[in-house]
C-alpha cells in the first residue's frame, strides 16, 4: 500500500512510519518539524517537511497518489490551544481540513485519523472506563479541534471516504518529547536523567490511561485493513487506570532516581480521571495491548538512557 503519514516526524507518527515500513509498504511522511525531527524518520520512507495548512499539501498528495493518509499532525499542546485558541483551530481544524480536501480531490481510499480518547470524553465518574458511547465534553480548544474534525470525517465519508478514527489514551515510548507539557513518563524521565526534581501537580491522585507507543503503532497497522462500511471510531487504551503517584512509584523501580518529586498546586482543569475501554478495537480489529506498564517503562528508559546524549546536545546544554 501507498501511505502518507502527515506528522511522520513526531513521537507517534514516526514510530507509525516505522510500523508501515516494516509490514512492507510505501511510505511518504509530511511534517513541517516544527516538534518533530528529521532524525525520528525511517530512510525507507520520504519526508516532505510541509505545514498542513499549506497549499504545497495538494502537490504531495498528488505526486504521492497516497492509498491512505495517516493523519498524526496536529498542535498537540493543551495549554497552548487555551492561551492561542486561534492558532490551534488553524493547525488542527484548518489544517486537517485541507488534508482531507487534497485526499478527496486526488481518490485517497482511506484516512485514518489520530483523535484524542483522553481529552474529547472529558471527566470520567471513578471506577468506570469510557467506551466510545461515552458523553464528549471537550474541554479545551484542542479537543473541540479534534472532535470538530471527527465530525467534518463523517461528511466525508458520506461522500465516499474510508475513515477510521482512533482516539488515544495517553500513549508514551521512545522519542517522546520531553520538553513539551503533554507526556509525564517522557517529562519524568528527563528530569531523572537532569538530576533534577520532578513536579506532581496537585495531589497526584488524577488517575490516567497510559498505552505503550508499540501497541498504538498495531492499532494503526489494523486500521489499514479493518472493514470501513460503517464510521469506525475506536479508543486506544488500556483499559487501566494509573494515578501519576503510582506511575512514579513505577518508573522508580525502573530508573532508581536520585530524585524525588515534589507537589504544586493543581492545574485548573486538568481532569482527575481519564481511562479507555478499548473493547470495540479489540472486537473490531483483533486489538489489546501487549506491553505492561512496567514492561513499558523500561523499554522508554532505555531509550531515553540511550539518547541522552543526543538530547544534551540538541539542546545546547554543556555536556
Ligand atoms: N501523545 C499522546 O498521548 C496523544 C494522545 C492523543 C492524541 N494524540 C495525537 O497524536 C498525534 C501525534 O502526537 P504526538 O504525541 O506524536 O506529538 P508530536 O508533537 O511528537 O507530533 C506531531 C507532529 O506534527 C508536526 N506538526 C505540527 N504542526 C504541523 C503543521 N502545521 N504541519 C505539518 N506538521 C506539523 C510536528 O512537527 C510533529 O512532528 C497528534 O495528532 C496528537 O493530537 C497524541
Amino acid at each position: 500500500m501507498r501511505i502518507l503519514v502527515t506528522g511522520g516526524a513526531g513521537f507517534i507518527g514516526s514510530n507509525v512510519v516505522d510500523g508501515y515500513v516494516a509490514a512492507g509498504h510505501e511510505v511518504a511522511v509530511v511534517d513541517d518539524l516544527s516538534a518533530g525531527s528529521p532524525a525520528n524518520v525511517s530512510r525507507r520512507a520520504r519526508l516532505h517537511q510541509v505545514d498542513v495548512r499549506s497549499g504545497d499539501i495538494d502537490a504531495v498528495v498528488a505526486a504521492e497518489r497516497p492509498d491512505v493518509i495517516s493523519h498524526h499532525a496536529a498542535q498537540v499542546n493543551v495549554r497552548r490551544s487555551v492561551e492561542e485558541p486561534m492558532l490551534d483551530a488553524e493547525v488542527n481544524v484548518l489544517g486537517s481540513l485541507n488534508v482531507l480536501e487534497a485526499a478527496s480531490r486526488h481518490n485517497v481510499r482511506r484516512v485514518i485519523f489520530a483523535s484524542t480518547g483522553g481529552a474529547i470524553y472529558g471527566e470520567m465518574e471513578s471506577g468506570t472506563a469510557a467506551d466510545e458511547g461515552h458523553p464528549c465534553r471537550p474541554q479545551s480548544p484542542y479537543a473541540v479541534a479534534k472532535l470538530a474534525v471527527e465530525h467534518y470525517l463523517e461528511g466525508y465519508r458520506a461522500g465516499g471516504l474510508e475513515t477510521v478514527v482512533l482516539r488515544y489514551a495517553n500513549v508514551y515510548g521512545p522519542r517522546q518529547d520531553p520538553h513539551g507539557e503533554a507526556g509525564v513518563v517522557a517529562i519524568f524521565i528527563q528530569r531523572i536523567l537532569g538530576g533534577l526534581n520532578p513536579v506532581i501537580f496537585g495531589d497526584g491522585e488524577q488517575v490516567r490511561d497510559f498505552v505503550y507507543v508499540d501497541d498504538v503503532v498495531r492499532a494503526n497497522v489494523g486500521a489499514l485493513t479493518v472493514p470501513a462500511g460503517e464510521p469506525v471510531v475506536l479508543n486506544i487504551g488500556t483499559g487501566h487506570g494509573t494515578s501519576v503517584n503510582a506511575l512514579w512509584r513505577a518508573l522508580a523501580t525502573v530508573a532508581q532516581p536520585g530524585v524525588s518529586p515534589y507537589h504544586e498546586p493543581a492545574r485548573a482543569g486538568d481532569i482527575l480521571r481519564s481511562v479507555l475501554d478499548p473493547a470495540r478495537a479489540r472486537a473490531l480489529l483483533g486489538w489489546s495491548p501487549a506491553v505492561t506498564l512496567e514492561d513499558g517503562l523500561r523499554r522508554t528508559w532505555a531509550w531515553f538512557v540511550a539518547n541522552a546524549d543526543t538530547d544534551r546536545e540538541r539542546e545546547g546544554a554543556p555536556t
